[in-house]
């Protein structure tokens, strides 16, 4: 059966009508990897991440965009707009090329990742490149949206979030329960709050029966729900998250609280170390801000958080190839230069061999 993308697997959890354009990319139904190194670190019985960098544009944005393009459409839109940290932009930009939206993104100017500003240039997005941060650039594109009839697809667009909840649908659908614990990295906080209206809606359809504990983590630098008040100028590494004043503030710590979880901040360091350990000893290599996630939970672990008996997702929310140049600031790794010549060749081989 051909694979028509999560709109249709999960259309009755959608709000999909008869005249809704079942559209996909092939997006969702992406990894969930156990494990085989950090578990142990942490001390809890499972842990798994999902590997949201697999979708078609490489971030979790997938889900949300197709749905939100899929309802532009429906409703007789021309084109659609959003402000971006890079990776909306990419999907936007994506599926506005596929579906002839005319597509406009507005980033903050200097402060996104190489690999997301190609994307939205390659699949020919008009590029608007704002002074300022991506607070000021939410701000200029809901006026423009609004004067212009131009659909918003930024995670206020309520159909965003419907199609991000599908991330918590796929999680139960394969572990047949929902986690312990959810960890995951909040910027504008939209993926917060869809992955818990994910989670209660199948507690109501009584898929799962208990619900798992939110645990968003920010970047210290851009923190404005841990410290209660927007940041004016957010700073960190991880660019996708540099946010100081989250559209769905509210809705984040409705999930934080419900659930009985928390939100939490990460220093770069941590966030950076995080990034390095998924890849060093997991294999995982995914964007710095997708590290939060981990790097909240190592976090907890070393204060003594008990994690024994505890199945744990994080949600790892872009792909590492997004941003190479994090890799060549941070990362120490020799390059050896050797003649082509086999003598030569098996000199150096042995010498970096280990023991
Ligand atoms: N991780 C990545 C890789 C992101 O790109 C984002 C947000 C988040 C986490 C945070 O998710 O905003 O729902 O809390 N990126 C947005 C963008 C802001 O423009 O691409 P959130």
């Amino acid at each position: 059966m051909k694979n028509r993308g999560l709109i249709d697997r999960y259309k009755h959890f959608l709000p999909v009508n008869d005249s809704t354009p079942i559209i996909s990319m092939g997006e969702g139904n992406t990894p969930l990897v156990t494990s085989q190194s950090l578990y142990k670190d942490i001390g809890c019985k499972n842990l798994c991440f999902k590997l949201e960098g697999s979708n078609p544009t490489g971030s979790f944005k997938d889900r949300g965009m197709v749905f939100a393009v899929s309802k532009a459409i429906e409703e007789g839109k021309k084109r659609i707009i959003c402000a971006s940290t890079g990776n909306t932009s990419a999907s936007a930009a994506a599926y506005g090329a596929r579906y002839g939206l005319e597509t406009f993104v507005f980033i903050p100017d200097g402060k996104i990742a190489m690999g997301k500003l190609s994307q939205a240039m390659i699949y020919g997005a008009k590029i608007i490149s704002i002074k300022g941060n991506f607070d000021e650039a939410l701000k200029a594109v809901i006026s423009i949206s609004e004067e212009f009839n131009i659909g918003l697809v930024n995670s206020l667009n309520p159909y965003r979030i419907e199609g991000q909840k599908t991330g918590s649908f796929e999680i139960v659908d394969e572990i047949n329960d929902s986690p312990d614990y959810l960890f995951i990295p909040v910027g504008n906080a939209g993926n917060i709050t869809a992955y818990w209206k994910g989670f209660k809606e199948y507690k109501n359809h009584n898929k799962i029966k208990k619900l798992p504990k939110m645990m968003g983590f920010q970047a210290a630098g851009a923190a404005p729900i841990v410290i209660g008040k927007p940041v004016k100028n957010p700073e960190t590494i991880a660019t996708a998250i540099r946010i100081g004043n989250p559209a769905s503030w509210e809705n984040a710590e409705k999930a934080r609280d419900e659930s009985g979880g928390t939100i939490g901040m990460v220093e770069d360091k941590e966030i950076l170390s995080a990034y390095m350990k998924l890849s060093n000893e997991e294999g995982i290599f995914c964007e710095p801000s997708s590290a939060a996630s981990l790097a909240g939970l190592m976090k907890l672990s070393k204060e003594g958080f008990d994690f024994r008996d505890k199945n744990i997702v994080c949600i790892l929310t872009g792909n590492g190839l997004k941003d190479p140049a994090t890799v060549k600031d941070n990362v120490v790794s020799e390059i050896f230069k050797v003649d082509s010549d086999m003598n030569k060749i098996r000199h150096k081989i042995t010498s970096i061999m280990k023991e």
